[in-house]
């Protein structure tokens, strides 16, 4: 075995996703040096085989093992790489936990992340699904993702522009199998704006009596609402919001608030903005529990898992909701998470 990298077999996933759900994988490969992936993808436990890169596992979920080889970084490294006094251009590798980055960008005096604040996961899965919370995406900031692309067998660098960002959109979302990635670089600000207008932020920071508020201060702020709002993976195992918030035309969506009163709708660049939470509290899902498979109670997006669920009876129960949610809106939800 290298020292660049591990092997190993009948790997448990359990602990490697934070929906908790009990996989296998065929082999679990950590790799400690990015330089060994061609190598990694010669050998004979993973070429021809499936291939799935894994971070912290809180935006997937297992529905079966996973017949094939699991990748996943231990890399570490956070850099600034420029620093002309008013912006700072930072390198962070796949392997580094999100939020470490973001509090580590914080403590230099950068701003630009701080809405982000307290995402699970890693470095490397955030360009993935533009990650976004608060009013504010990655793509904001990122300048350059650095991939391993299958399709070439090289390195490459991408620009923000190639890498296809929209709303939990990206490239690498589109071909999860060409993209491995490896290295994220960020362009923050010491003095930018402060991002305030999503619903809550500033009845957060008056609460902390914060009148002139920092960025710091508005991560705090971030922080204690998602806290409040969302259930802690650590303690009941969940991905997150389990559907995306459908985008629907404007005349689409002002008939569908004609009919029901009190759709929360959000103006987006290519159209209207639907709450899937609301929707689905509307066919009364939200606190719903069948066995160890459930909705959470404290938010109607996020499916739960109670202890000893299986990932096909999360998957199963999705399906219900999102049926039930097509028949009386007429929208098709579409899963946030990567089914497997
Ligand atoms: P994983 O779940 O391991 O992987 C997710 C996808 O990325 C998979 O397709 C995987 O194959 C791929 N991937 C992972 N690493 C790499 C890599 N290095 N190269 C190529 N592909 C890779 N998301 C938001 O956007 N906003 C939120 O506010 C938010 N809140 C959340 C709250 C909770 C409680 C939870 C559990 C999840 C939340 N999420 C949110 C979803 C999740 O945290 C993000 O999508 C996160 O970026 C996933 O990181 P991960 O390392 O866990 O990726
Ligand atoms: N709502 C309900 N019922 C609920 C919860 C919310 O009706 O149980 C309605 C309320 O009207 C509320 C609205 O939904 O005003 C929006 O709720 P929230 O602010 O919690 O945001 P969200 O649209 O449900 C999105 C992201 C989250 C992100 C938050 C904050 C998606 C799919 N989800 O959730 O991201 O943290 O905004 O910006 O876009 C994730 O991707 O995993 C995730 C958690």
């Amino acid at each position: 075995m290298s020292v660049h990298y591990t092997f190993t077999p009948d790997a448990p996933l359990t602990r490697r996703n934070t929906f908790r759900i009990a996989a296998h994988a065929t082999w679990l490969v950590e790799i400690h040096d990015p330089g060994a992936i061609p190598e990694i993808l010669a050998r004979p436990e993973v070429k021809s085989q499936p291939l799935l890169v894994l971070g912290e596992g809180s935006n997937v979920l297992f529905t079966r093992d996973f017949d094939g080889a699991v990748l996943t970084f231990d890399t570490r490294g956070m850099e600034m790489l420029e620093n002309d006094g008013e912006t700072a251009r930072v390198r962070a590798t796949a392997g580094e936990d999100w939020h470490g980055l973001v509090r580590w960008t914080l403590a230099q005096g950068l701003c630009g992340l701080e809405n982000l604040s307290l995402i699970p996961g890693t470095v490397g899965a955030a360009p993935m699904q533009n990650i976004g919370a608060y009013g504010a995406e990655l793509s904001e900031t990122l300048e350059i993702v650095e991939a391993y692309d299958r399709t070439c067998g090289e390195s490459v660098r991408l620009s923000r522009a190639q890498c296809g960002f929209s709303y939990r959109q990206s490239v690498f979302k589109q071909q999860p199998e060409r993209w491995i990635v490896t290295v994220v670089e960020l362009c923050l600000r010491r003095n930018a704006p402060l991002k305030l207008d999503y619903a809550g932020v500033r009845e957060e920071l008056a609460a902390l009596n914060l009148a002139q508020p920092t960025a710091a201060d508005v991560s705090e702020a971030v922080c204690r609402l998602r806290r409040r709002k969302l259930p802690d993976p650590a303690v009941i195992g969940n991905a997150g919001s389990f559907f995306k918030n459908p985008v629907v035309s404007p005349n689409q969506a002002a008939q569908l608030q004609s009919e029901h009163a009190g759709l929360p709708v959000f103006n987006v660049p290519d159209g209207k903005k639907l709450s899937a939470a609301w929707l689905i509290e509307q066919c009364g899902w939200k606190g719903f529990r069948e066995g160890d498979a459930g909705v959470s109670d404290k938010h109607a997006l996020v499916l739960v898992n109670y202890g000893c669920a299986t990932g096909a009876q999360i998957w199963s129960l999705a399906q219900r909701i999102r049926d039930s949610v097509q028949e009386k809106f007429g929208i098709r939800l579409e899963p946030e998470p990567r089914i497997i």
